[in-house]
């Protein structure tokens, strides 16, 4: 790996190790969690007691916390992320968490590019903020491979918008052109749907999610 990549990596995870105690907080009052198990619960998946999920770049859980809610009776979730520390506030936000089956999350650290999972491991992905860290390419691609063909990705990447703005400086990622986003995705999935967050909820103000179904399945 070049310098350059290996720096640009490990300034995003001390990054977060540095802010993931406040970036935590402001994630649980903007509601974040609550517009996420809305849309998951909407969407009515075909999920099983034996079924494994993964949040790609799960930073402090508060989306895998929002799939807990949305109350699919999933075998595990693995929430996955560079930053240590933020996995660290993580675990001790299941722990806390009533509604929350901690004994069924496990913390993983990693980067979202090389996947320690094997090919097709996960029935469901869910990644929401973190594919603006790398080359699109790259990180569906590897998304892709660990999906079981006809499975799920709940892609929620940071839209083109005033709000994305703001958070693209102030969270130094760069959004993916919304065009790219659909030109590569269709690549490896099918666009099943895009759904648009009301915009009384925050999450709407800086992003959108792609319901992709990974190619190869029955179609
Ligand atoms: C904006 S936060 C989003 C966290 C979480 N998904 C959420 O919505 O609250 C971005 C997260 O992506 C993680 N991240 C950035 N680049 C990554 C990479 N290459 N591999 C894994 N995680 C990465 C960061 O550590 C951080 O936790």
């Amino acid at each position: 790996m070049s310098r350059k990549k290996k720096d640009r990596k490990t300034n995003t995870q001390g990054f977060y190790d540095r802010i993931a105690d406040v970036h935590n907080v402001a994630l649980k009052i903007n509601g974040y969690r609550a517009s996420v198990a809305k849309y998951l619960r909407s969407l009515k998946l075909d999920l099983k007691p034996d079924s494994l999920v993964l949040d790609a770049g799960s930073g402090t859980g508060i989306v895998t916390l929002g799939f807990q809610d949305a109350g699919y009776p999933v075998k595990k979730t693995i929430a996955y992320d560079l930053s240590h520390k933020s996995l660290k506030v993580a675990r001790s936000e299941f722990e806390k968490d009533k509604r929350a089956n901690a004994d069924s999350i496990s913390t993983v650290q990693g980067n979202v590019l090389v996947l320690p999972f094997a090919d097709a491991a996960f029935d469901l992905v869910i990644t929401c903020g973190v594919l603006e860290y790398v080359p699109l390419d790259d990180g569906l691609r590897e998304l892709a491979r660990v999906l079981k063909p006809g499975g799920r990705l709940v892609f929620i990447p940071v839209k083109p918008s005033l709000v994305g703005s703001v958070l693209e400086f102030l969270y130094k990622f760069r959004i993916h052109p919304i065009e790219n986003v659909r030109r590569i995705s269709q690549q490896y999935f099918n666009i099943v749907g895009v759904h648009k967050f009301p915009l009384k909820e925050p999450i709407a103000w800086s992003k959108n999610v792609y319901l992709l179904e990974r190619k190869g399945g029955t179609e």
